[in-house]
């Protein structure tokens, strides 16, 4: 972005009682042009609704209202076409706006600014825009929550070991471990709608921290711009973000269950346990070793994660030591919040595409869940049903768990005489439960990882996400 001498001072919005100009170094620490611009779309948004409302309570002229509507048109074209030239000596984007319109139509331009303050300008402009980030995220986590259905309806058979200590512990199917996933993203998106409510209040009316002196109709602003009601306390309006705190938490809530996610998709690389292979496209290679295939996406989720992490710290702290009502330190809440958003956009835009592009070795997985004696506690089960207590059962199993080992076999693999010796209660039948599909086919309760769950699963919550 081009940064631009115009001749101009910030000091003429606010000249008369200022002697000096501002020091340079002054104004480029105390200028958000260059990071909040990105607002403009909202910020006309919000100055046509505000224009509108004082012209139709008799503050502005209709005039005066169409000279304003025909120049923000005007400017949002420049800025779409990035002709636009935005100033540092414009210290922000609000300012910038307005003296762009105020070039174009003159006076009417000037008038735009009665009854209110940057100060509820910018809270509106904030939440318009948090406002559409969650109504795009919620599109983007319903794709990410069908990728994992897909891919839950496809393996809904398809045996690997669940792991408990990252150890072996008992067979689920890799369909299973998937709606594990789609559980967090559901309560993700949950979370995020709940946000969505305290952000959509209007905070325009508000002015600089008391309200004013205008006969204006808030009711009718919060109309225009679809918030769901107005703030109703001035002092409050201008002053708390806790609504950006808000978003900055379910994104790193989002983020930690992706970084989650990223976590095993590497492990599951690893010829190690060579799970899955992850689509090309989502890897790169070494420079110097040709051998590589690196994970380097599902990493740098993992990576981003911090990141948010270290956005939703700062906004918190950027809050607790600010009296009532506007300080300047709000103006740090933007390059957290908006990286906070850009990573989330990304983020979910990348994993939807990602989770498509997983090829499943489903004998690799089965291979991994047939070596960790699996279905050792089904076999403890089995002896309670046939009326051995749950202690006994447990240490009956690990002797015969011991043996295995010692033999280098799995429990499906000692014959009948052998597991007798352990419990006389032992039968034929006992191979129904050593067995990976015996052990999964058993759970079968909402929530359990037997197929015909996952299946049912997923049928409902298709029918949810519509
Ligand atoms: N750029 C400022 C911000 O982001 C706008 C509000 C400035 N208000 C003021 N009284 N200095 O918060």
């Amino acid at each position: 972005m081009q940064e631009k001498k115009a001749g101009l001072n910030n000091a003429e919005f606010w000249s008369g009682r200022f002697t000096e100009p501002v020091a340079e170094i002054v104004k480029r620490y105390t200028a958000s042009v260059f990071f909040d611009n990105r607002l403009a779309e909202v910020d006309i948004r919000g100055s046509l609704a505000h224009a509108k409302m004082l012209a139709a309570v008799g503050v502005l002229s209709a005039d005066d209202l169409a000279a304003i509507e025909r120049g923000m048109e005007e400017i949002l074209q420049e800025i779409r076409a990035g002709r636009f030239e935005w100033l540092l000596d414009l210290e922000d984007v609000h300012l910038n706006i307005e003296r762009r319109l105020t070039e174009k139509v003159g006076d009417a331009g000037k008038r735009l600014h009665t009854g209110r303050s940057r100060n509820d300008q910018v809270a509106t402009d904030v939440r318009l825009y948090v406002r559409d980030a969650i109504d795009h995220n919620l599109q983007q986590l319903k794709d990410v929550q069908k990728a994992f259905l897909a891919l839950a309806e496809a393996h809904a058979d398809t045996v690997m070991p669940g792991f408990t200590h990252l150890q072996v512990a008992q067979p689920v199917s890799f369909g299973h471990h998937m709606l594990a996933y789609f559980e967090m993203m559901k309560r993700d998106a949950e979370r995020f709608a709940d946000c969505r409510k305290r952000v959509n209040r209007l905070p325009l009316g508000a002015a600089a921290l008391a309200g004013t002196t205008y006969p204006i109709d808030r009711e009718m602003v919060a109309r225009e711009l679809g918030f769901d009601g107005v703030c109703e306390n001035s002092l409050d309006a201008v002053s708390d973000r806790d609504f950006a705190i808000e978003y900055c938490a379910a994104a790193s809530l989002l983020m930690t269950h992706l970084s989650r996610l990223s976590e095993e998709l590497i492990l599951w690389m690893t010829p190690r346990f060579g799970f899955i292979k992850l689509s090309d496209r989502f890897c790169t290679g070494s420079s110097i070793m040709p051998q590589k295939k690196n994970p380097d996406v599902p990493e740098l989720i993992r990576g981003k994660t911090g990141r948010s992490n270290g956005n939703l710290i700062s906004l918190l702290t950027l809050m607790k030591g600010q009296p009532l009502a506007y300080n300047k330190d709000n103006q740090e809440d933007k390059e957290p919040l908006f990286d906070s958003i850009d990573t989330v956009r990304d983020t979910l835009a990348i994993v939807a595409d990602m989770l498509t592009g997983i090829t499943v070795n489903a004998d690799a997985m089965r291979a991994a869940a047939s070596q960790g004696f699996a279905t050792a506690t089904d076999l403890a089960d089995y002896l309670v049903k046939k009326g051995v207590a749950f202690r006994d059962a447990h240490e009956i199993v690990a002797l015969a768990v011991r043996h295995a080992e010692q033999q280098g076999c799995d429990l499906n693999d000692l014959s009948l005489d052998v597991l007798k010796g352990f419990s006389a209660v032992i039968a034929a039948d006992v191979y129904n439960v050593l067995t990976l599909e015996g052990s999964l086919a058993s759970r079968n309760h909402i929530g359990g990882t037997a197929p015909e769950q996952v299946r049912a699963t997923v049928a409902r919550a298709r029918k949810a996400l519509g």
